[in-house]
């Protein structure tokens, strides 16, 4: 009787709870590749001034290996489903939009004032930390979710990007610390956080619902 009144509504919530992880999952992946390529791009450039001390840009490079391992995690992981991330391009970019809001301009086009400007690295790293730290809260809730115990594959992919985070604030504090600059404040976590919020009560939920939504053709790499 029971199983009778309940499986069609079990039955029909299987595509919804689908894409609804698979928007999760494409969040993660735009993210992941975004700050893994960024972040060389960042260091290849940093090595190339001397701007930095060495242990500063070893932290850097681990940072982006993380990154870069955690994006190839989400795409074996889609590759293997046999379905692509959806296209959520830079309108749920956590960092893209955080630097934009913050710094005024899109993390690409930083690239002179860098060296130009001495506040605008002490910045970023900043911004960086705050959302390493708003993140790696974000990944334990989600490695809480049922639907991702229950999901082997899943489940190993957070419980990696679980051990790697903690780590990857680390050298951009280590850093300021060193160079007598500002750690992140309110006005950073305020930000931070706020933009989180956006993203989750409005962005997340408009693309849940957005029956034109597409999917990927391509893998962003
Ligand atoms: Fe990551
Ligand atoms: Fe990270």
């Amino acid at each position: 009787m029971e199983i009778a009144s309940t499986w069609p509504i079990r039955l029909s919530l299987i595509p919804l709870k689908e894409r609804f992880l698979d928007l999760i999952l494409s969040l993660y992946s735009y993210n992941e590749y975004q700050g893994y390529r960024q972040l060389e791009g960042l260091i290849d450039e940093l090595t190339c001034r001397t701007l930095v001390p060495d242990w500063f840009l070893e932290g850097m490079r681990k940072h982006a290996n993380d990154e870069k391992k955690h994006y190839q995690m989400f795409k074996h992981y889609f590759a293997n489903e046999g379905r692509m991330p959806f296209d959520v391009s830079r309108s749920i970019g956590q960092y893209d939009l955080l630097v934009r809001l913050v710094m005024g301009v899109w993390p690409p086009s930083l690239g002179e004032r860098i060296f130009n400007e001495a506040d605008v690295l002490p910045q970023l790293a900043r911004l960086i930390i705050a959302t390493e730290i708003r993140g790696l809260k974000e990944v334990r809730k989600i490695l809480g979710w049922r639907w991702i115990q229950e999901h082997q594959r899943l489940k190993n992919i957070f419980t990696v990007i679980e051990a790697d985070e903690p780590s990857h604030y680390l050298p951009y504090e280590a850093w300021l610390k060193a160079t007598g600059a500002r750690l992140p404040g309110s006005r950073e976590r305020f930000w931070d956080h706020a933009l989180h919020l956006f993203l989750s009560v409005c962005v997340i939920p408009v693309h849940f619902f957005n029956p034109f939504l597409k999917r990927r053709t391509q893998f962003q790499d």
